[in-house]
């Protein structure tokens, strides 16, 4: 079998690492990869939202399966695209993939089908977004979001009439984020513990995979900016039978019937962001793929072979599948580099992987690296993924963090409190 896999982050290191152990695979192709994929695989210097030009990449390289894993290319219709050449892959059709790639029209989704979510109003107008702001619509703090896809920055909390003022000229008025601004959400506030929930949807079920935790502040104690994600365990302390039941009762459930419904047949990946509330989870937003870098962390409890999972949800077999997983817990902790997520300098020279890499039960997932004459250099803000999976988290932790005590470059940061929360 050849198989492709779409990205280049630490989420698709760890997919294509994954599926690099099938025994039913004899190539292996990345588009465009990274430092660390270009080991397990042949990258692919193809831009991948030019989906047309991927497309012929996988009809002339005769692809057997192709896994997605970033939205835009799923928001711009890539799995349509590869439909159409009769190719297999693996993700919502532009058409389901509009739940996670227009927040407007997630909202309006949950409000018919009675999905649990915050209150909201939309704006189609800087006027009518300062006219909500001057109407006092909800008590501060509040959420101000971009309708489309801004690359995880496009929701603002707003504490203050300013902020909210200022808000709707980044979106709106100066267009930060492109067209992904010309309508905004306003959105009440949730008070809770964050989490997400992947599960595979073959159109009619959704099928779980192990909880997990991830931590988006750069910051320990889950301080300072969002980011697009510093670390994460699994499974999540705060998921139990109890909740999951609950989740997929009053959310994925009614999310899976509800796209059908609408002739948007969700078939790939389906993963709310859930606030659990005091009065039970509720929908932050939806995405149509795999979180990062949750995804690192839970591929490495994957027992069943993940390229039978995908077959699965493309042929509709996953209902009879025995999806398997380690009982043990894992992590991910995200190395960046100095100044993320603002502006920070790239191609710093990367020491000690191999290293880190000799201790047992830990498996390093590249994202902005690149490989040039055998060495390795910084080439993005989030740069690498050290995961580890063992008996209990404390030794999880304690195997992450001396790899890490190995891994060097100029300017590079982490959070030293992954998984270290009590509860
Ligand atoms: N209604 C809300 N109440 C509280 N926090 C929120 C709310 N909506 C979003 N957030 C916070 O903002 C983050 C980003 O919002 P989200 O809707 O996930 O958009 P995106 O991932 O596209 O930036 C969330 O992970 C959450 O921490
Ligand atoms: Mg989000």
């Amino acid at each position: 079998m050849k198989v492709l896999v779409i990205g280049g982050g630490g989420r698709e290191h760890s997919i294509a690492w994954k599926l690099s152990q099938s025994p039913q695979i004899k190539e292996l192709y990345l588009i465009p990869g990274n430092g660390g994929t270009s080991e397990i695989g042949e990258n692919v210097n193809i831009s991948l939202n030019e989906i047309v030009e991927v497309a012929d990449f996988a009809k002339e390289k005769k692809i057997d399966y192709t896994v997605v894993g970033p939205e835009s290319p799923l928001v711009s219709g890539i799995v349509d695209e590869f439909e159409k050449r009769g190719l297999n892959i693996f993700g919502p059709s532009k058409n389901a993939s509009i739940i996670e790639g227009s927040k407007v029209y997630a909202k309006r989704f949950m409000k018919k089908y009675e999905i649990p979510t915050a209150k909201f109003k939309v704006a189609n107008t800087p006027e009518e977004a300062q006219s909500f702001i001057k109407q006092k619509i909800f008590n501060f703090p509040y959420v101000i979001k971009a309708d489309g896809l801004a690359g995880g920055k496009g929701s603002i909390i707003v504490k203050s009439k300013e902020e909210a003022y200022k808000a709707v000229e980044d979106l709106m008025i100066n267009q930060k984020f492109g067209s992904a601004g010309e309508k905004v959400v306003f959105e009440e506030f949730l008070k809770g513990v964050e989490t997400s929930f992947m599960v595979f949807s073959d159109g009619k079920r959704g099928f779980p995979l192990v909880t997990s935790k991830d931590y988006k502040r750069l910051e320990d104690g889950d301080k300072g900016p969002n980011t697009g994600g510093m670390g994460a365990i699994s499974p999540s302390p705060y998921v139990d039978y109890d909740l999951i039941k609950d989740i997929q009762r009053k959310i994925v459930m009614p999310t899976i019937y509800g796209m059908g419904q609408e002739s948007r047949m969700f078939k790939g990946l389906l993963y709310p962001g859930l606030m659990l509330t005091e009065e039970g989870p509720k929908v932050l937003e939806y995405n149509c793929r795999f979180g990062d870098p949750e995804t690192q962390a839970i591929m490495m409890r994957l027992k069943t072979d993940l390229l039978e999972i995908i077959d699965g949800v493309i042929h509709n077999t996953i209902k009879d599948i025995n999806i398997e997983w380690s009982l043990e817990p894992s992590a991910c902790v995200v190395l960046v580099s100095g100044g993320y997520p603002e502006k920070y300098e790239k191609g710093k020279e990367i020491y000690g992987l191999k290293r880190a890499k000799m201790i047992e039960g830990v498996q390093i997932f590249h994202a902005g690296t690149k490989k040039e004459n055998g060495k390795y250099y910084t080439n993005g803000g989030r740069v690498l993924n050290i995961c580890a999976m063992a008996p209990s988290l404390n030794k999880v932790m304690e195997k992450i963090y001396s790899a890490i005590s190995f891994i060097s470059f100029e300017g590079m940061r982490y959070r030293s409190d992954i998984g270290m929360e009590k509860k």
